[in-house]
């Protein structure tokens, strides 16, 4: 079977064309068709080598952790799905630590002992290839009505679980009115969100459904594509280049909600001065090792504790997180469908991997490799 992939020790990126064809092996487990693979930063990062570890006893790593595909085949106790639907998988894998409480029950999104796997990242092979096996419990069925789109689950499952940390922290406030749905926890409330990469700008979308009122801050000057895209579904749009942190804080008012979707160290901590009173802020970037940069500790250290304020960051996600991001994207393709549309910038086959992956030729939002 042909795969994208990496030999670190070699330090290639790599389609190979025999990469062996899975087969299902437990009871549980179902095989799957790959119809489209999302590229996104983390991939390029492992084409750097600065992590991404092949499984056990191998020495190439299959790429690719946002998948959708097809069930063709499934083992004699899977119950939840049938050969023709469509799945997402999630990511991690528990560790093998009996001690880890998370992992024992099934949240590996929260590990203890740092020694969980992730598919296409660390330890396991990715989806990255024509078809792939998975336990039941880790494939999410999806609506045929989402299948231009559910690529875009995995990476919004970064803003539901992300969300899901803010409402259970921000249940420590009168912060929502008592008994509104958790899905209007934003009503009345304002959002920054930092970056207008796939992360922000699904974000962007889950904090305006929710009632949000949303802003994205981001580099680029108005007009361009990314500030129209966001102001076509209810955000507004400020470049960094044209206001100060101080002077976005005017214009929105109590800040009570920051999602960081940058990954850049220096704005991130400048705009968590303008954080407001009560107000939460959520990290999803994972910046390289860079030298140390001065920030403003005094104030940053004033502020949490005399303005109330929680900072969370977030990693990975689990079933909830994936079912909310499936329940968001019907609703988004709903509201906003040609604004989802233009998430996906390009479509390529395998062969085009070398652009997508490593000479980073190809820009726009989120490129996707489709195979079915
Ligand atoms: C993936 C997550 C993963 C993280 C860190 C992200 O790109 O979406 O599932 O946990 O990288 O490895
Ligand atoms: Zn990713």
């Amino acid at each position: 079977m042909r795969a994208i992939g990496v030999v670190p020790k070699k330090r290639e990126v790599c389609l190979f064309d025999s990469h062996p064809h899975p087969l299902i092996s437990d009871d549980f487990e179902v095989k799957v068709k790959a119809l489209e693979i999302g590229i996104c930063g983390t991939d390029r990062e492992i084409c750097t080598f600065v992590y991404g570890a092949p499984p056990a006893g191998q020495d190439y790593l299959v790429l690719g952790h946002e998948s959708l595909g097809e069930v063709v085949e499934i083992g004699t106790k899977v119950t939840g799905l049938k050969v023709g639907d469509l799945v997402v998988p999630s990511v991690r894998r528990p560790c093998d630590d009996p001690t880890c409480q998370s992992c024992q029950e099934d949240r590996q999104d929260f590990c203890f002992s740092n020694r969980f796997r992730e598919r296409g990242i660390n330890g396991i092979h990715g989806f990255m290839t024509e078809f792939y096996v998975d336990h039941d419990k880790y494939l999410n069925p999806v609506p045929v009505s989402l299948r231009d789109c559910a690529v875009l689950v995995e990476p919004l499952t970064v803003a539901e679980k992300g969300l899901a940390q803010v409402w259970k922290t921000q249940s420590r406030l009168p912060w929502v009115k008592k008994n509104s749905p958790e899905n209007q926890m934003g009503q009345g409330l304002n959002a920054v969100v930092l970056g207008a990469g796939p992360i922000g700008i699904l974000g962007a979308m889950a904090l305006v459904a929710r009632g949000f009122k949303t802003f994205v801050y981001s580099r680029s000057k108005k007009p361009n594509m990314k500030a129209d895209l966001v102001e076509s579904f209810g955000a507004t749009y400020i470049s960094s280049e044209v206001e100060t942190p101080q002077q976005l804080a005017e214009r929105v008012g109590n800040i009570d909600l920051i999602y960081e979707a940058l990954g850049v160290s220096k704005v991130s901590f400048d705009v968590m001065r303008v954080l407001g009173m009560n107000g939460i802020y959520v990290f999803t970037g994972i910046p390289s090792q860079k030298p140390a940069i001065p920030v403003m500790a005094d104030e940053l250290m004033r502020n949490f504790v005399l303005k109330n304020q929680a900072i969370v960051g977030t990693v990975n996600a689990d079933r909830a997180a994936f079912e909310n991001a499936i329940k968001d994207l019907v609703i988004f393709k709903n509201r906003w469908p040609q604004a989802l549309n233009q998430v996906i910038t390009g479509r390529y086959s395998m062969e085009h991997y070398r652009e997508l992956l490593v000479r980073e030729e190809k820009t726009g939002i989120k490129n996707v490799i489709t195979l079915g």
